[in-house]
């Protein structure tokens, strides 16, 4: 996404996979994800000549020419919590060779110009890394310039080769393009000014919104670009994640408490967001939150408290309040249909959210998983993770259909787990009509109305909502 919108903005991009097929694919326009709006920019920035792509063997020629390089690669979670950084590690040592090889290349050009550079190569990590990774960014960079160089200036000359930025991310899957375009800032932490400065210009045409858009009217008139130290913007990031998984676990207790006061949290979510303090998104009440970001992003943020002995109960509780969500989902099963052995279960959405076929700690496997522990069937459904569902499914477990009135056929209920559009305009009668009586539609993201949904003569649960 990076790579396509810097094109976009007019910049020269070439993005390396370790993977050649992989750049191969992209090159010709094929996306290994589902993300609206990148694949239609990947082939205008291919079509335009402004970006390629390119196997492990094209950062040697990078770390020649590029003014920037983008440390882009994932960082899942590893071991008690902490982010796994082997793929940024080793991004960091090739980039340390690369430019190592460059000056070999030209020896007599080395000690003068850092490596062969004109001006040093500036590093920025993208990827979501620990706070106080650029300084490990730097020694591995540093290692891999100290494996490769062959002569004593070489390695004097390393220390002016490059420059290290954290620029973190901060767009949502499913709507990725829009925030890269219009993103609430920009934030970059460095030591160094040029960086900052090259990368102020890099931004630019976002900063000042000045890039052309179909959208009218434009959303933005500018973006603020936040500069900070790297600690801090390493910082933001992981606080930014923190802050919103927590906003959505406080929503999720007021809604516990809805429902026993008979209060409608939508409303309460509604009254409180006017307050300009609060705000209104990401107070949506429901099966809580899931996906690649907030739950390792936080627990890498305990993990860092951890190594200082800090303990962190609001990030604790954020997590617990979390985890007890997908069971709340069965509990309101068990209300309305006691026992779940042998009923059969539709689980309407099976990616953690709409608009993306990302499953990565999707709220839907774990519900199928604590029914399936029940002996309940259950049967999913998802207008583009489908494939990739029945692909992680292990045999005899959850049933993945490729119709939503298919897992809907003499379902004892069904669940709506992921808010798709498409779920909004499902035929309620015909749902009902399918389903095995009394119907029950489970809500998990009070997406549809309670009383529609009655009216169809089937019996509605949703999440604090009286
Ligand atoms: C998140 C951050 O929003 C983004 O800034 C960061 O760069 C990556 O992590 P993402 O995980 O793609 O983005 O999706 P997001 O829209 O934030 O949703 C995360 C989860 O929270 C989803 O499971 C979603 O269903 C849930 N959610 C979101 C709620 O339960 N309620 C809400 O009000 C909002």
């Amino acid at each position: 996404m990076t790579g396509a919108c810097l094109s976009h903005l007019g910049h020269r991009v070439r993005c390396i996979d370790k993977d050649k097929d992989r750049a191969k694919e992209l090159a010709s326009g094929r996306i290994p994800f589902y993300e609206p709006g990148l694949e239609n920019l990947v082939s205008r920035g291919v079509g335009s000549g402004r970006l390629s792509f390119a196997g492990p063997e094209g950062l040697r020629r990078l770390a020649q020419d590029a003014e920037v390089i983008f440390i882009a690669v994932g960082t899942p979670q590893g071991e008690e919590g902490s982010a796994d950084l082997s793929s940024v590690a080793a991004v960091a040592r090739s980039i340390g060779r690369a430019l190592a090889q460059n000056s070999v290349e030209h020896p007599e050009e080395a000690p003068r110009r850092a490596l062969g550079r004109e001006r040093p190569l500036i590093v920025v990590n993208k990827s979501t890394v620990p706070v106080g990774s650029a300084d490990y960014v730097s020694m591995l960079i540093r290692e891999g310039i100290d494996a490769e160089a062959s002569a004593e200036d070489e390695h004097e000359a390393a220390a002016e080769s490059f420059v290290v930025a954290s620029n973190p991310e901060f767009l949502r899957e499913g709507s990725a393009l829009y925030d890269s375009l219009f993103p609430d800032r920009i934030v970059v932490g460095s030591a160094s000014r040029e960086a900052i400065d090259t990368l102020r210009a890099l931004y630019e045409p976002i900063i000042e919104q000045s890039f052309s858009t179909e959208l009218d009217p434009r959303p933005k008139a500018a973006v603020p670009f936040v500069t900070t130290d790297l600690v801090s913007a390493e910082m933001i990031k992981y606080a930014a994640n923190a802050f919103l998984a927590t906003k959505i676990s406080f929503i999720n207790e007021i809604a516990n408490l809805c429902e026993l006061v008979g209060a409608n949290v939508g409303e309460v979510a509604y009254g409180i967001g006017l307050d300009g303090r609060i705000g209104p998104r990401f107070l949506s009440a429901g099966i809580g939150w899931g996906g690649s970001c907030f739950p390792k992003d936080v627990a890498a943020l305990q993990a860092v408290a951890r190594e200082y002995e800090l303990e962190t109960p609001l990030l604790e509780a954020t997590v617990s309040v979390n985890e007890r969500r997908r069971k709340q989902v069965i509990l309101k099963l068990q209300r309305e249909l006691h026992t779940l052995k042998d009923k059969r279960i539709a689980l309407l959405g099976l990616s953690f959210k709409p608009n993306t076929d990302d499953l990565r700690e999707a709220p839907s496997l774990k519900i199928a998983e604590l029914l399936e522990a029940l002996g309940a069937r259950v049967v999913g459904y998802d207008p583009v993770a489908a494939k990739k569902a029945a692909s992680k499914s292990p045999p005899g477990s959850m049933t993945v259909v490729y119709d939503p009135y298919e897992a809907l056929r003499e379902a004892h209920a069904v669940v709506i787990v992921t808010e798709w559009e498409e779920f909004r305009d499902l035929d309620l009668e015909r749902m009902a009509s399918l389903m095995h009586k009394p119907p029950l539609l489970v809500d998990g993201r009070n997406a549809l109305d309670p009383e529609e949904v009655r009216t169809a003569g089937i019996r509605y649960a949703g999440f604090g909502r009286g």
